[in-house]
């Protein structure tokens, strides 16, 4: 039997919801009290799941958490994780880590100089879509990889979202921050850390309009581009050219394509945890689709279309199983897969990216990060319910 971490969360935002669900399918982690900024979302959140509400200063010195979940916004997660850490508790946020690389770069030297864990979204890459292809690169089914294509392009949140102003803003806007983690964690899990980006940008219109809730009709400026197009070099020299956009209306690219010496892979959704693979080896042939619906993380949990724009009634959503893989780390003494070091690795990827596509100069990566080692269902099956 696993040690159950009591969990604390602040944020109690709309994410916070597939946070509690997580409790349903993973052993070891229970969130037992909230805070918010806001004291009424702390209030609703724990009348709806039967917790405590707590100021944020009462819920980082509550002796009875261990692990403070950060579900707030970006530009808060800094905030909010230090915090967690200087009152001696463990971290796991949402993406990114921080908005900036400084930032990401201390929270990692106040855990490591307290011996603290510090866990990151996204946990996608735990799931059984990239987890078959690291399978399958590491049986080298396709052979060396040399180049790739990698794609999430959408027209943005404003005609669903209630209030998207930030996905535009200058500091923390646009899609590189928001999409490319998801983006560039798979990518790192299969091909290992990155040494170079180049790129160029697209700033889109200068106004969008609100299609949705009470601000429905209103324009609002966009602060940031909104469309990078960029190539990721790897130290294993593989090169990605990567899209990244809320100027693009529909598409029919695949998410993520590798392209080996041996043949070619489709990688399934980095937002999601299931997904087919699909391997073609000759010229003509047709495409081998490797279902990962009997992998214990990429079974189809989402059978109802929900709210969530990223939840099809077809995928597999298991957030929390990077929460759920560092409790039982801390609780073994381990290294955790969601470790603060990879996404301080994908943090840098992403603020260089913005930096060449800006300036169009290249930019070296200064982070190097271990490739984390593969999720097996031995493991997973200790974590589930
Ligand atoms: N909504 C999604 O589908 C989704 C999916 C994946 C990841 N995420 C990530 O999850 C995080 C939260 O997203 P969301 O959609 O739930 O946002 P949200 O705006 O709905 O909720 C964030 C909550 O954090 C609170 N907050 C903000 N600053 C705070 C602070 N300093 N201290 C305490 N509370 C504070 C806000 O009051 C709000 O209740 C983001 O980092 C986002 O990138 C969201």
């Amino acid at each position: 039997m696993n040690k159950v971490f009591k969990v604390g969360l602040i944020g109690c935002g709309h994410i916070a919801e597939t946070y509690f669900r997580a409790q349903k399918y993973f052993n070891n982690i229970k969130i037992m009290k909230c805070a918010d900024i806001n004291n009424k979302s702390a209030e609703k959140c724990a009348s709806i799941y039967g917790i405590k509400a707590l100021s944020v200063n009462e819920i980082l010195n509550d002796k009875e958490v261990e692990i403070i979940l950060n579900l707030t916004i970006p530009k808060a997660h800094y905030e909010v994780a230090k915090k967690a850490l200087l009152h001696n508790k463990h971290v796991y946020s949402e993406k990114p880590l921080a908005i900036n690389f400084k930032d990401g770069k201390e929270l990692l030297n106040i855990a490591n100089k307290k011996k603290l864990y510090i866990g990151n979204a996204p946990d996608t890459f735990l799931g059984g879509g990239n987890q078959k292809s690291k399978e399958l690169l590491e049986k080298n089914t396709i052979g060396k990889i040399n180049l790739g294509n990698a794609i999430f392009a959408f027209p943005g949140v404003q005609s669903y979202h209630p209030n998207p102003e930030s996905w535009f803003s200058k500091k923390e806007g646009g899609p590189v921050i928001d999409m490319g983690p998801y983006y560039l964690t798979a990518l790192v899990n299969l091909l290992g850390p990155a040494k170079e980006v180049s790129g160029s940008i697209m700033r889109g219109v200068n106004y969008r309009t609100i299609g949705i809730g009470p601000k429905k009709g209103k324009k609002f400026k966009v602060e940031c581009p909104t469309t990078y197009l960029s190539t990721v070099v790897f130290e294993n020299d593989t090169v990605i050219r990567l899209t990244l956009s809320f100027d693009v209306i529909a598409h029919q690219r695949n998410h993520i394509e590798l392209y080996g010496k041996k043949g070619s892979l489709i990688v399934p959704d980095p937002n999601m945890f299931g997904g087919s693979v699909y391997i073609c080896k000759k010229l003509g042939d047709t495409w081998k689709e490797l279902k990962t619906e009997k992998m214990s993380l990429g079974k189809i949990n989402i059978r109802n279309k929900s709210l969530r724009a990223n939840e099809s009634s077809t995928n597999a959503n298991y957030r929390g199983a990077g929460l759920s893989e560092m409790a039982y780390c801390i609780e073994n003494r381990k290294k955790h897969r969601c470790s603060g070091e990879l996404s301080l690795h994908v943090l840098d990827i992403i603020q260089s990216t913005m930096k060449a596509s800006k300036t169009g100069k290249k930019q070296k990566i200064k982070t190097t990060c271990k490739i984390p080692k593969k999720f097996t269902e031995k493991e997973i099956r200790k974590l589930l319910n």
